[in-house]
């Protein structure tokens, strides 16, 4: 399988925001990133429910989720109700963790579940074979236009072993810093997923950036 682009969103321009998703819509990429913050679990708040709705009005490729969020089974259904093709939840956001990923299974959706920079691959032993999707964060989430954090690439490395050892059949998908520089490295890595955010909305030509990561 080729890997796939996520645009997100949260680098997009609010005030042109059906523009940029029809520019997504004609675009190369595959995927919608969606990035919920709280304000909470991240030191950033972003949008919420009615711009999701919005969003999922005009788009017409997958919305892939992605909730920094504390306690996110409160809003599973309302996630799902509004579109969401993924679900991704925080690994450290979850107290019950393998109860909120059969949650979102039953809800319809892909289930994923994301790892901090600092929290270990192996803590998803026990789940790993439930799994739809495995995020690993490239920076401290919270904001887009981070530094790549270059730990990543034994991260996936460890995430892909865990993966063929539990015979699992899950994506794995990184999110952060992402862009014509790191590309390939972190799909040779064995990233299937790449979030992008600044690398595609501020280039001159987001048209021509998507067609370069996708290369
Ligand atoms: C960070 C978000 C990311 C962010 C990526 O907390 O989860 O999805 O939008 O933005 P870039 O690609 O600019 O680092
Ligand atoms: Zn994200």
């Amino acid at each position: 399988m080729s890997h796939l682009i996520a645009p997100s969103i949260l680098a997009s321009d609010f005030a042109n925001l059906q523009r940029d998703i029809e520019m997504i819509n004609n675009s190369n990429a595959d995927w919608f990133h969606i990035d919920v913050m709280d304000g909470v679990f991240v030191p950033n708040i972003s949008f919420g429910m009615p711009v999701v709705e919005a969003i999922n009005r005009h788009a017409k490729k997958p919305l892939d989720v992605h909730l920094m969020i504390v306690d996110p089974d409160r809003y599973l259904k309302t996630f799902a109700d509004l579109g969401a093709a993924v679900i991704t939840v925080h690994y450290e956001a979850c107290t019950h963790l393998h109860r909120t990923i059969q949650a979102i299974k039953q809800l319809g959706c892909k289930a994923g579940v994301a790892l901090n920079p600092h929290t270990p691959v192996h803590l998803l032993n026990d789940v790993v074979a439930d799994l739809d999707l495995v995020l690993i964060m490239s920076v401290n989430p919270g904001f887009g236009g981070q530094k790549f954090i270059e730990n990543t690439y034994s991260k996936l490395s460890e995430i892909k072993d865990l993966i063929r050892s539990k015979n699992a059949n899950c994506l794995i998908e990184v999110d952060g810093g992402v862009g014509i520089s790191n590309i390939k490295k972190l799909v040779d890595h064995g990233a299937n997923v790449l979030v992008a955010g600044n690398a595609v909305f501020s280039a001159d030509n987001p048209l021509n950036m998507i067609d370069e990561l996708k290369k």
